[in-house]
């Protein structure tokens, strides 16, 4: 997990898997930047306060509320580019599958 700038998370829920991740990619990694949160719930508080915590470390947490499978959110992590991604949204095998092969061009 080193030379890591970026990381996603779909279906990222609470925030709990999400944070813990970020804090240990954020250690190993003096360039990681940027990571973003994906689920089709609100932004949760554990999300937003984590959000305004990692700012002043210099990391950047984007909330994306809306579906994986969406336009909109092709466009952004084509734009972003991750390199560490963690499919946990959509369960269900086609899902995951398609899920998986979005992000594994990144
Ligand atoms: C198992 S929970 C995620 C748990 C979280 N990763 C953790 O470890 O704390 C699955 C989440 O995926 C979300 N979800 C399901 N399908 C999705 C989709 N297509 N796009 C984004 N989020 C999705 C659900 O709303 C739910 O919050």
């Amino acid at each position: 997990m080193r030379n890591c700038s970026s990381y996603l998370e779909i279906g990222s829920r609470w925030g709990g898997t999400f944070i813990v991740i970020c804090e240990v990619l954020r250690r190993m990694n003096p360039g990681f930047k940027r990571a973003i949160a994906v689920d089709l719930i609100e932004e949760t508080p554990f999300i937003e306060r984590y959000s305004n915590i990692a700012k002043d470390d210099g990391l950047e947490i984007v909330y994306f509320k809306g579906s994986s499978t969406s336009d909109e959110f092709k466009r952004m992590i084509t734009e972003y580019k991750p390199d560490i991604s963690l499919v946990d949204g959509d369960h269900k095998i086609a899902g995951a599958l398609k899920d998986h092969m979005l992000v594994r061009q990144f």
